[in-house]
């Protein structure tokens, strides 16, 4: 693990410009100075409450938190409730259904609005669909389909039958795919033709057909919505079209209450070995912090605000920041299907002029990429309509901070930097935007009912102005309940570092104020435009290819990307020669990043691999990345005193700069 020091993050951390709310905005903000006060007296009683205000609860919890068996947390004990209930039926029932619940707009321009009331009979017969398939409680189901209402009706449609879902991202191959649908033991997927993507149909159903064919798995039948209208190979007797599954069922459908904490979903993220973790959150405890915090840290006022989350579904901020947290509450919000820059560069600040968007969520990546795009674009929009804007995913740099709140917020609007993670469910760390002074790249502290620190090597809280490493020292509703089917694992990965604490793999500094400044992660894991990438499963991905006998993995910086893959290869002996003839060595390095994208996902290519006789290794025989980073990122290479052999970075650097 490496020095919280020496991870990359804002390079600098002496920010002095607050941006206090207006006057106007902190009167009518959800979030309250009160909130802190009272989450500091009486933790539980501050839980207990946020979980009568937000969520309607079948039968009511008799205890908030169960801890006896800690790290395994059982929050609001005793209590019943139905997820997609909270998420559909109650508005409905409540004379909101003709408020639309999602602007949907795809990407070649075709738009739908759906309302609560058409979300309730979709989600009813999706339920009755998915029942007649055979779906039942404590039944998993594997969801890979693109940025379509269907993907929300099928995630609430699970959830009403207390059928976890595990929802796979598009972007991963069947390789990816067929390993979480074993690992999860799902008996449905659901899917689509495809998809839109920069103007042209992407195929998702062959690769669920490649995942299938590998064997090995429980599935008895795939469902297939029609979005693109491509041809597809069909499999009679497994593959079942979505329109005629739900045309065939039954029109209304009785929700079940299910025990806090049945389990909700499970959603597979990169951790420090190769394979990656099914983190499954359960549902009271889940559903109650992500609708508090769409409601203090968003600020979502159901009845006035258009709310847009840029993320997709497939992500763990789909699945809190689309899905369950401001649908509980009730929001209108924009879905988006396709990318920032088709059919041009203006397409986002399009749909906020054209939706009326009030909040908007994106991620540092994308407002980097909008800054290079230049500012010319968005002014030629009238943003007028948007009041808060929100930041997730990596380290915001001050420069992106001030340009998203200028060019973006028109100098008006707060901006939250949230930090949080697939395991913490919801947000934990954001200022609260009508009370916390802003500060430009630093998410600040810990919201209400959350505690967090930055402490040293052994647990210690760190003086005001130093660096560490963060740690969550409570407990909180939307915690993971563990890694699927690997309990040891949770305990080992998340509560061995330190004593009592939840380590969550960032490195943090304090600044004088007492403000958290995130660094990034001090584990081999990479964070590449917002998502997680593990450096070890790149790695085997490379050292399955015939031609690859090693490989270190390292993420380096990236002006838009934050990180960037970088891959440094040792191929087997009898393929030495072959790539150093003309052409062929970039033929190879081709084949390798298309062989990642094969075993992983397009998304985890590697932006630079470089073909090396000899790996920096310590002498007792690990990779020292450091070294290596020093390379990706064109740096005089640093201390090699611990190298087993020192002339090795000698001989990288001198391969490398041959072909100049
Ligand atoms: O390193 C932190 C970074 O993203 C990691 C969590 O990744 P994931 O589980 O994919 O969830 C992403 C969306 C919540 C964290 O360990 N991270 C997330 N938000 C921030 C952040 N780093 C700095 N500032 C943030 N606001």
């Amino acid at each position: 693990m490496s020095d919280p020091k020496q991870t990359d993050g804002p390079t600098h951390l002496h920010e002095e410009r607050t941006f206090p709310p207006s006057e106007e905005f902190a009167a009518a903000a959800n979030g309250t100075a009160e909130l802190f006060e009272h989450a500091a007296a009486d933790r539980e009683g501050f839980w207990a409450e946020q979980a009568r205000r937000y969520v309607t609860w079948e039968q009511d919890f008799d205890q908030v938190l169960d801890w006896s068996d800690a790290p395994f947390s059982k929050w609001f004990v005793g209590g019943t409730l139905n997820a997609c209930v909270n998420a559909v039926d109650r508005h409905v029932e409540a004379g909101n259904g003709d408020r639309v619940a999602i602007h949907f707009v795809g990407e070649p321009g075709d738009t739908r609005d759906i309302t609560y009331a058409e979300l309730h009979q979709q989600v009813q017969r999706a339920a009755n669909a998915l029942a007649d398939l055979g779906v039942g409680q404590g039944d998993t189901v594997a969801i890979y389909l693109p940025m379509i209402p269907e993907a929300v009706v099928a995630m609430l449609a699970c959830a009403r039958l207390g059928a976890p879902h595990s929802v796979v991202f598009g972007g991963f191959s069947a390789e990816a795919l067929h390993s979480r649908i074993d690992d999860v033991g799902a008996t449905l997927v659901i899917t689509s033709d495809g998809g839109w993507r920069r103007g042209k149909h992407s195929a998702l159903k062959p690769a669920v057909d490649a995942a299938l064919a590998v064997g090995d798995t429980d599935v008895q039948n795939v469902l297939v919505v029609r979005r693109t209208g491509q041809d597809v190979e069909w499999t009679d007797g497994r593959d079942v079209w979505w329109d005629d599954a739900l045309a065939a069922a039954a029109e209304s459908h009785e929700a079940q209450a299910f025990d806090a904490e049945h389990p909700l979903f499970i959603l597979y993220t990169s951790g420090t070995t190769g394979k990656p973790k099914g983190i499954f959150h359960a549902t009271g405890g889940y559903l109650v912090q992500t609708a508090y915090t769409s409601s203090v840290v968003h600020d979502v006022h159901p009845e006035t605000d258009v709310y847009w989350c840029t993320a997709d579904i497939g992500w763990v901020t789909g699945h809190s920041y689309i899905v369950y947290g401001p649908m509980t509450l009730g929001a209108t919000q924009v879905m988006y299907e396709g990318t920032p820059d088709t059919p041009h560069q203006g397409r986002f600040w399009e749909i906020v002029q054209d939706k009326k968007v009030s909040i908007l969520y994106t991620a540092p990546t994308a407002i980097r990429t909008f800054m290079k795009w230049g500012r010319e674009i968005p002014e030629k929009f009238d943003l007028s309509s948007l009041r808060l804007l929100g930041s997730v995913g990596e380290p915001i740099n001050p420069e992106a901070w001030m340009w998203y709140r200028e060019v973006i917020g028109g100098d008006r609007c707060p901006i939250v930097d949230t930090w949080w993670q697939t395991e913490t469910g919801g947000i934990m760390i954001s200022p609260l935007p009508g009370v916390t002074p802003t500060r430009p790249g630093s998410a600040q502290h810990a919201i209400p009912g959350i505690s967090a620190a930055v402490v040293d090597d052994v647990g210690q809280p760190v003086e005001k102005g130093s660096a560490g490493y963060l740690v969550l020292t409570e407990p909180w509703p939307a915690m993971l309940r563990g890694i699927w089917g690997d309990p040891d694992r949770y305990k080992e990965t998340y509560w061995s570092r330190f004593e009592n604490l939840y380590f969550a793999g960032d490195g943090a500094k304090l600044d004088e104020d007492g403000n958290i400044w995130v660094l990034g992660r001090v584990d081999d894991v990479m964070n590449v435009s917002g998502h997680r990438m593990s450096t070890a499963e790149i790695e085997s991905a490379l050292v399955s290819h015939p031609k690859v006998a090693e490989a270190a993995v390292v993420g380096a910086a990236d002006e838009t990307t934050g990180q960037a893959i970088c891959a440094f290869v040792i191929l087997r002996s009898e393929f030495v020669e072959e790539a150093d003839e003309v052409g062929e060595g970039e033929n190879l390095i081709a084949e390798l990043r298309n062989h990642v994208a094969k075993e992983i996902g397009p998304i985890a290519k590697p932006r630079q691999i470089m073909i090396v006789p000899e790996l920096p290794k310590t002498r007792s025989g690990k990779i020292m990345r450091r070294l290596l980073k020093d390379v990706a990122e064109n740096r005089e290479v640093g201390d090699v005193t611990t190298l087993a052999d020192s002339s090795v970075m000698t001989m990288i650097s001198a391969g490398l700069n041959k072909g100049d």
